[in-house]
Parts: structure tokens; C-alpha cells; sequence
């Protein structure tokens, strides 16, 4: 059947099948492509009588497409995306728009764009996040590229998008490899959040001496209040979950290891390039980084062993104390991850509008959260604002959720307790709220030894001294 379908998806994991049946749900018709024949079946089993179409061949792919064609990638990013793209480019004509739906990196998604235009085929790099259950059931879509490319695909990327009271989480972001970057930044920010989080868990429970079921019942508390999010709810239900393979919760049989895929990673590397900080970010990946060095954490441990310092039973002020110490994190983190886009935007031209941003990571997305609501309205007061903590919208709770950081980092600290994030986003808050910081002896220091000149407070111009 040539001309037929609204929409096409190359790579039929679970991925692109949920998100093609999401489509296929909302009334479109749906074709897939995939290597794998077992792949292309199970789409059409599973979208149970609507119009949809699994094939192994390119050719019949495209062709089985309305134009101009929407074609959608949900492949592993780096190379497969390259060589999908080539795969295609015998059958893809004039204006047909190419989607990459994953985690790419944003400079690959810059050169592909310039790529593809010379050829007169759109692309657009699309972050989408939400896990396989977005995917299936409304995810945040971080769309990115040419706007006139994006509003022919738009009426089904807001049907499918999740909604926050009926306001689809998809809107056209900005120029070039915006989508990307943006869903790159989105990432870096989850990293934080879980590390946050992990740091409040290893505080409740080495300090606090809470049992996976106090733990359990602690976060479905914070699940209900101004800690709402996705984040927070998911781990409520980790400490409740049992262990298919033995005793005891699943939890305890975990291994300490985080893994990544990197998207983390780069937040950190190009905010760096961009001299912007977000040390938040910084220790979460860094974080990652120690958990992988298990043998020598070990040795480590059996060398330098810690005093126990478990205070059995509930410990009321300690679960308030992190509570508001989680609050003032995540806030922060926010806005580290903010101000890298808000400073993205200008260098890079995305021309990206905050607010815009904030309301469509309200839903869906894995760094949902109450608190975007309130970010949002941060930037919709300011659209100019450059960092969320200089909004009125969050003096009061900042200020006093900072006593409660100051406390918990305190007891933390004199107990051993690693809380890298944690610690970073206070004095990142300290530096920040600093109109002086002792940099300028780092200034004398750089003129001493390497005569590399210096400003002063007093005159205009650019100084050396013979020291
Ligand atoms: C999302 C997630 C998703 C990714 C995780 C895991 O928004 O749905 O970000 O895209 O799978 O971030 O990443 P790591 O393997 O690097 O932890």
C-alpha cells in the first residue's frame, strides 16, 4: 500500500512500538520498520485492529508513507542513527521530515540537521522522555529543528503527549539541535535528582535507622506534599518492592553500581565549555564514577572504617530536616540545569523560551514535578531571568529551607555520610549569594606567576604588577 499511513517508526523495541501505538491510539495510522521480523509482528498484533503496518523493508517503508512523509528514528543513539539515516536516503524525498526520537548528542544532531538540509529533507532531534510507559501512555516531547517542519507533525505530537490540565507536554523549542539539548539538560537535572534523593535514603536510613518500610511510608508522605514528583513517587515504590528471587525486599540485593549512558555526562561537560556551573549535576556524575570503583571503595572501607552512628527508631526531626533539605535541592538544581539552558540559548541561537520549557516538563517527563509549576510561573514574571533563585517566587521557602540544608549537611558531615549533591547545591548557593568571593587573590596569584594581568575595583583597564 503506497501513500497510506500518517506515520512511520524505524526501530520497534519497546520504545518505538509504545510510541507508535500511542499514535495509532489517537487515530492516526501507524508503519514500522525494523531489522527484526519477530519486531515488525508484534506491532501489528498489538495495535489489535487500528491501522498499522510492521514491515522489514526500507523500500516499503517509505513508501507505504503519506507525503510528505513523518518518519520517526527510535534507535540507539551514535552510529545506528547515521546509518539508519543513510539507509534511507535512496527513498526519502523533497520536504519529508526525519525525527530522531533519541538520546542523541546535540552536536551529532547539529551536523546531521545541516547534513539533511542540503539534501532538502528536514530533521528534527526530538527528546522524548516519560520511559516505556510515556512512551505508551502521554511522554514529554522535546521537539527541535525548523518550525515549519514541526507543524505538520504537530497535531500528533500533541495527541500523544502527556497533559497537565489538557496542556499538551510538547511545543516547538528552538533552532537547530535545541530538542536535544534541551532533553541533554532535562537528563542532567534527573541525575542530580536521583543522586538527591539516593543521599537522602543513605541519610534516613544510616542515621536515621529506618527501615524500608518507614522509607516507604516517608516518601509516599513527601509524594503528597510540595516534594511531589515522579522521582519521589517511583521511590516510594522501590522500598516496597519484594524480592522475586529470594527473601527480604529487592532493595538490599541491589548492587551499588550505577550505570550511564552518558547523557548526564555531557550536561556536565558542556557546561563546563560554557562556564556555567552546575556542581549539582557535577556530583551526581561524579557520584556515579565512585560507585563504580566497588573493589577499591572496600579496601577503602576496611582502611578508614566508620564509626556506627544508626539511631534506631523514628527520628521525626531528622525526616523533616531532609525533607526541606530535598526541597532546596531540587530547586536548585532546577536552576542550575535552567541557567545552562538560558545561557545555551543565547550562544547556541535556539532562541528558547524558559517558560515554555518548565510547562512541558510538567508532565510525563521523569523530572516531573509540583515544583515546575512554580518555575513556571518564575518565568512567565520574568522571561529574562537568568537564574531561578533571583525569582521573588522562591525567596521565602529557599530561605528557609537552607537552615534546614545547613543542619542536615552538619550531621551528615561529622557523621561520615557522603552527601556530594547535597553539599554541592548549598555552597553553590553560598558562592552564588556572594557579592564578594575571595577570587580576587586567585587573580593576584595568576598575575604573580604568570603575569596574566588582573581588573580592579577601583579603575578601569587591565593591570600587571612587577610583584
Ligand atoms: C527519560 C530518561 C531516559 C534514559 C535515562 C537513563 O527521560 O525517559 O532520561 O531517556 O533512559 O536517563 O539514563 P542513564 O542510563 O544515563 O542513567
Amino acid at each position: 500500500m503506497t501513500n497510506t499511513y500518517d506515520f512511520g517508526m524505524i526501530g520497534l523495541g519497546v520504545m518505538g512500538r509504545n510510541f507508535l501505538l500511542n499514535i495509532a491510539d489517537h487515530g492516526f495510522s501507524v508503519a514500522g520498520l525494523d531489522t527484526d521480523a519477530t519486531k515488525a509482528a508484534a506491532l501489528e498484533t498489538e495495535a489489535a485492529g487500528k491501522p498499522a503496518k510492521g514491515t522489514t523493508s526500507t523500500q516499503e517503508f517509505v513508501a507505504s508513507l503519506k507525503r510528505p512523509r513523518h518518519i520517526m528514528l527510535l534507535v540507539p543513539a551514535g552510529k545506528p542513527v547515521d546509518s539508519v539515516i543513510e539507509s534511507l536516503l535512496p527513498f526519502v524525498e523533497k520536504d519529508d521530515l526525519i525525527i530522531d526520537g533519541g538520546n542523541s548528542f546535540f552536536e551529532d544532531t547539529e551536523r546531521r540537521f545541516s547534513y539533511l538540509k542540503e539534501k532538502n529533507i528536514h530533521f528534527m532531534g526530538m527528546g522524548v522522555s516519560g520511559g516505556s510507559k510515556g512512551a505508551r501512555f502521554g511522554p514529554s516531547i522535546m521537539p527541535g529543528g525548523a518550525k515549519e517542519a514541526y507543524e505538520p507533525v504537530r497535531p500528533i505530537l500533541e495527541a500523544v503527549s502527556a497533559k497537565v490540565n489538557g496542556d499538551p507536554c510538547v511545543a516547538f523549542l528552538g533552532n537547530g539541535s535545541s530538542g536535544h539539548y534541551v532533553k541533554m539538560v532535562h537528563n542532567g537535572i534527573e541525575y542530580g535528582m536521583m543522586q538527591l534523593i539516593a543521599e537522602a535514603y543513605d541519610l534516613l536510613k544510616n542515621l536515621g535507622g529506618l527501615s524500608n518500610k518507614e522509607l516507604h511510608e516517608t516518601f509516599d508522605k513527601w509524594n503528597n506534599g510540595r516534594l511531589r514528583s515522579y522521582l519521589i513517587e517511583i521511590t516510594a515504590q522501590v522500598f516496597a518492592q519484594k524480592d522475586d528471587l529470594g527473601d527480604g525486599l529487592l532493595v538490599d540485593k541491589i548492587l551499588d553500581k550505577a550505570k550511564q549512558k552518558g547523557t548526564g555526562k555531557w550536561t556536565s561537560q558542556n557546561a563546563m565549555d560554557m562556564g556555567i556551573p552546575v556542581p549539582a549535576i557535577d556530583a551526581a556524575v561524579t557520584m556515579r564514577g565512585l560507585s563504580a570503583l566497588k573493589l577499591e571503595r572496600l579496601e577503602m572501607e576496611a582502611q578508614f572504617p566508620k564509626k556506627k552512628k544508626t539511631k534506631k527508631g523514628k527520628n521525626e526531626k531528622l525526616v523533616k530536616r531532609v525533607e526541606a533539605a530535598l526541597y532546596f535541592a531540587f530547586t536548585t538544581t532546577y536552576a542550575q540545569g535552567l541557567h545552562l539552558l538560558a545561557e545555551a540559548s543565547e550562544e547556541k541561537n535556539y532562541g528558547l523560551d524558559l517558560e515554555t520549557i518548565a510547562r512541558i516538563w510538567r508532565g510525563g517527563c521523569i523530572i516531573r514535578a509540583d515544583l515546575l509549576e512554580l518555575i513556571r510561573q518564575a518565568y512567565s514574571q520574568q522571561p529574562g531571568l537568568k537564574n531561578l533563585l533571583l525569582s521573588p517566587v522562591f525567596k521565602d521557602e529557599i530561605s528557609k529551607s537552607e537552615k534546614d540544608m545547613r543542619k542536615v549537611l552538619r550531621t551528615a558531615i561529622k557523621a561520615g555520610v557522603p552527601v556530594m549533591a547535597m553539599a554541592a547545591t548549598l555552597t553553590y548557593f553560598d558562592a552564588f549569594r556572594s557579592g564578594q568571593l575571595p577570587l580576587n587573590l586567585v587573580q593576584a596569584q595568576r598575575d604573580l606567576f604568570g603575569s596574566h594581568t588582573y581588573e580592579r575595583v577601583d579603575k578601569a583597564g587591565v593591570f600587571h604588577t612587577e610583584w
